[in-house]
């Protein structure tokens, strides 16, 4: 399994989420995918919540369906995530007992691993484990049910069932808010680097480090920062690349092109940033298409026009700063 499918020559490899039901439903929603993406990944699908509704069976379907579809497209495929905090099943959170908790975490990481070995070609082993305010009353670490159940050593227990259960898949830690100018920023930067040396000094392996990289037009990247980021975990090693960009817009007063050239500011602060560190292994957007994103339904704009997070528009038309990153 390569590492990342090989881009167009001495280009960075591209990739962008993707959502079962258009998948499914929207016959035009495919076709960027295809002619675009160098890797693809379940936006949704891979989630504990969704592969497990009920304890007793893994609902593989829709995610084998987006997997296979990109590996037969020639394309690679990436899973997100094992830990997360959000979009858990009920039945998890009756799971009281560490002892259960930690066979339930376990099992859960080696079946679904096992089940795709040799099709990803990276996982997010823990996904937003970094607390929204880190240095407050709650520790580095955010809420969720594995660190009410098992501690901070639920990070550890993940990395090393996914390295069991699949040796040829990168290992990823996945977060949030680790490009922006401030305190709050630079304290999330520490905390990821303080967990990263953590898992290396118990021999834990971790590839990579992703940066999620749901960028707003009004948050001011702090591009030096970000760079000096990038440089720590190359000198311990480990990867970076960005996981989930888009660009929240709700801040910008104006029409589509306002809207699209504050986007390209923050997206090319972002890219020179995040390059500067160390040759990002990926960028991966959230969505293709403005038409389908979380950002509207989640984070709308207040004039009531539609969000415009992604690299193609609602009518398809790729964006200036979508070109300009497939000339990184
Ligand atoms: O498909 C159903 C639809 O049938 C139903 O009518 C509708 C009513 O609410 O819900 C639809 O499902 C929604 C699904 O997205 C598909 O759009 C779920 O309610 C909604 O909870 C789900 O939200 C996802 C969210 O994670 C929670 O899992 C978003 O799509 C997804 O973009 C978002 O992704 C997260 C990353 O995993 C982690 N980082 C932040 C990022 C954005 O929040």
């Amino acid at each position: 399994v390569p590492a990342h499918a090989a881009p167009r020559p001495g280009g960075v490899p591209f990739g962008a989420a993707i959502q079962f039901e258009p998948f499914e439903g929207d016959p035009d929603y495919r076709r960027p995918y295809v002619s675009e993406c160098d890797l693809v990944l379940p936006m949704n699908e891979l989630k504990f919540g969704l592969l497990r509704p009920e304890r007793g069976a893994f609902r593989f379907g829709p995610a084998d369906r987006l997997v296979d579809w990109a590996l037969a497209n020639g394309q690679a495929a990436r899973g997100h995530a094992f830990v997360w905090w959000s979009t858990n099943p009920d039945w998890l959170e009756a799971v009281t007992e560490e002892a259960e908790a930690e066979r339930v975490l376990l099992d859960h990481i080696e079946r679904t691993a096992d089940h795709f070995r040799g099709r990803l070609a990276s996982w997010d082993v823990v996904n937003e484990v970094i607390a929204h305010e880190p240095g407050e009353a709650g520790g580095p670490l955010r809420d969720s049910i594995w660190l009410r159940r098992l501690g901070p050593r639920h990070v550890p227990l993940a990395f090393a069932a996914a390295a069991r259960a699949d040796p040829s898949a990168r290992l990823v830690i996945n977060d949030y808010d680790l490009e922006f100018t401030g305190d709050r920023y630079d304290r999330r930067r520490a905390v990821m680097l303080d967990i990263v040396r953590q898992l290396q000094d118990a021999n834990h392996r971790v590839d990579a480090v992703g940066i999620q990289g749901h960028l707003y037009s009004h948050l001011k990247i702090d591009r030096e920062a970000l760079a000096r980021f990038g440089r720590d975990l190359e000198a311990m090693g480990v990867g970076l690349l960005a996981t989930e960009l888009d660009v929240i817009d709700f801040q910008v007063r104006g029409d589509a092109d306002a809207i699209d050239e504050a986007a390209s500011v923050v997206v090319g602060d972002f890219l020179d940033g995040l390059f500067a560190g160390q040759r990002p292994e990926a960028v991966i957007t959230w969505g293709l298409s403005d038409r389908y994103s979380w950002v509207s339904d989640v984070m709308p704009r207040t004039d009531g026009t539609p969000a415009r997070p992604l690299p193609f528009d609602p009518q398809g038309r790729p964006k200036a700063w979508y070109e300009a990153l497939r000339r990184k």
